[in-house]
This record gives C-alpha cells, sequence and structure tokens, in this order.
C-alpha cells in the first residue's frame, strides 16, 4: 500500500475535506524527518524534489531510497518531481522511479503549456502508476530554477483551466491563485481564494476527477489554510520552511555544542525540528488519521 502516485490519495482528500502536505526535501536527513513525522501522525505523505536536488542528490540514489523506505512504511507515501521546465529531464525522472511528476510550462503561452504538458501527461500514463501535475498562471517568487517577480505572475483564469485540463488529460492541476513561493512580505498576503473555490467547482464539482495543488505554502496563516482547503486545495506545497528549518536547527545546534564533534547528533537535531515543523503541517491540513 506504501508506494502510491498522487491522483488516487489526493481524490480521498478532495472528497474528505483535507489536504495531503507535499514538503520539499533537499537532503536524505529532511527526507527521514518527513517520513518520521507523516508516520507518527498516521498520514498520507508526498515528498517532493525540486530539479537541483535531484541532481546533486542523484536520482537514482533518491528513488532506492524512497523505494526502500516507503515500501515497509504503514502509510502511503509518493515521490514527486517538482517545477521541472524541462521536458526531457521530466521524462527521464518518470523512468527513474518518481511517482509524480510536475511539468511546469506555466512561463510559456496557453498552447505551448498545453502542448508540453500532453506530451509528458501521454509518456508518464505509459508507465504504470505515475500522475502529472500541471500549472496554468504563474506563482512568483523562486523555486530552484524557476523565478517569477511579483509583476509578472499571472492568475489562473477557469475558462482556460478547463480547456487546458481537457487537452492536456493532467491528473493534478495547480491553479495559480496569488499565493507565492518563498516568504510573504505581509501577513495578508492577496489570495483569490474565489478562484479557487470557482476552478474547483468547475472541475470536481460533479465527482472528483482533477485534484488541486495550492503552492507557496509557507508562512500561510492557519485562517488562509482552512479557506483553501474549503475550495477544494488537496495538495499543500510546503518548501521554504523546511529549508530554514534545516539550517537554522543545524547551525543553532552546533553554535550550542561548539566542542563536540559528533555529526550524528546534528542529525538527530535537524532532524527532530523538521519532524515538529511538519507535524504543524499534518494538523493544519487535517490529514492525521487519514493513512
Ligand atoms: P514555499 O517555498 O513558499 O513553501 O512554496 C513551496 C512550493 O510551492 C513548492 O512548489
Amino acid at each position: 500500500m506504501s508506494i502510491v502516485s498522487a491522483k488516487e490519495m489526493l481524490i480521498e482528500a478532495t472528497k474528505g475535506k483535507y489536504a495531503v502536505g507535499a514538503f520539499n526535501i533537499t537532503s536524505l536527513n529532511q527526507m527521514e524527518g518527513v517520513i518520521e513525522a507523516a508516520v507518527e501522525r498516521k498520514a498520507p505523505l508526498i515528498i517532493q524534489t525540486s530539479v537541483k536536488p535531484s541532481q546533486f542528490l542523484g536520482r537514482d540514489v533518491l528513488v532506492a531510497i524512497y523505494r526502500t523506505i516507503a515500501q515497509s512504511a504503514p502509510i502511503p507515501i509518493c515521490l514527486h518531481l517538482d517545477h521541472c521546465t524541462d521536458v526531457d529531464y521530466c521524462k527521464k525522472v518518470a523512468d527513474s522511479g518518481y511517482t509524480n511528476i510536475m511539468i511546469d510550462a506555466s512561463k510559456q503561452s496557453f498552447e505551448e503549456n498545453i502542448r508540453q504538458t500532453k506530451e509528458i501527461v501521454d509518456h508518464c500514463h505509459k508507465i504504470v502508476g505515475i500522475s502529472v501535475e500541471g500549472e496554468l498562471g504563474t506563482v512568483s517568487g523562486v523555486e530552484d530554477q524557476v523565478k517569477v517577480a511579483e509583476n509578472e505572475a499571472a492568475l489562473c483564469s477557469p475558462d482556460q483551466a478547463i480547456e487546458f485540463i481537457e487537452k492536456t488529460g493532467v491528473d493534478l492541476f495547480a491553479p495559480a491563485i496569488g499565493t507565492a513561493h518563498g516568504v510573504y512580505k505581509t501577513k495578508n498576503p492577496k489570495v483569490d481564494f474565489e478562484r479557487l473555490g470557482k476552478i474547483s467547482k468547475m472541475v470536481n464539482g460533479k465527482s472528483v476527477k482533477v485534484p488541486m495543488v495550492v503552492h507557496g505554502g509557507t508562512g500561510l496563516s492557519s485562517e488562509y489554510v482552512a479557506k483553501l482547503l474549503e475550495m477544494g486545495g488537496a495538495k499543500f506545497n510546503v518548501s521554504t520552511e523546511l529549508k530554514y528549518t534545516l539550517i537554522n536547527s543545524t547551525y543553532d545546534y552546533i553554535a550550542a555544542h561548539r566542542e563536540e564533534y559528533d555529526p550524528g547528533k546534528v542529525d538527530v537535531a535537524a532532524r527532530d525540528a523538521i519532524r515538529k515543523a511538519v507535524w504543524g503541517w499534518i494538523d493544519l491540513l487535517g490529514s492525521a488519521g487519514k493513512a
């Protein structure tokens, strides 16, 4: 039960009005911390890497470790490639054994975004068990190699969303609704909740077909998260918070134990901090006990 693709997991989440946390990892220690937290909370889980970590850690190494852990885990776990703008690399990563792929052609024209997304859907659907996420409109901020300035960000049009989903056959859909990658500059960022609600209703109103993805989780208040869940958000991406947690907890531990030379203890301190951060998200998203 433990190695799954995201689509079925997220259809259940949409129906149950909770969301699955999709946590970006940049190290194996972070990956273990995320998995420990989800197992402790009995929550379904999506682990994701953006392109760079899949290259510096090695996609085959990541897949081997993911599969070894996931096969015996008591919860379903997916391994997702986040924001990949390169069609050929998406295919390579799918072929190496990731269970979900996000092709991010959102900076291209509408027609080109459809063409590239469909190419990845066609490739992945030939491989059993791989689902594909596509994005329409653009999410501002920086995620790995994808940078979008605030004044370039464009929200997703509901009519185009329907056309995009129909023409690509995509499994998961990320509409740009004003959330952003990185740290929000204000406590109350301008998020178009109603837009998500409208798209979600148009796509999934009669029966849930294509679960909705919310990017830019870091820094969203519990009120915002609750509203986004109500509007149909089923996959919540969280990246920056886990990077800060890893670096700050590592720094704090070393600063407090300057005479110690035991790398394992540094890892344990960082892993504990990651676990606590992920617990917090699982509770916010309502996914505890849903595995
Ligand atoms: P944050 O870095 O803002 O948490 O966003 C994560 C994300 O959306 C990854 O795709």
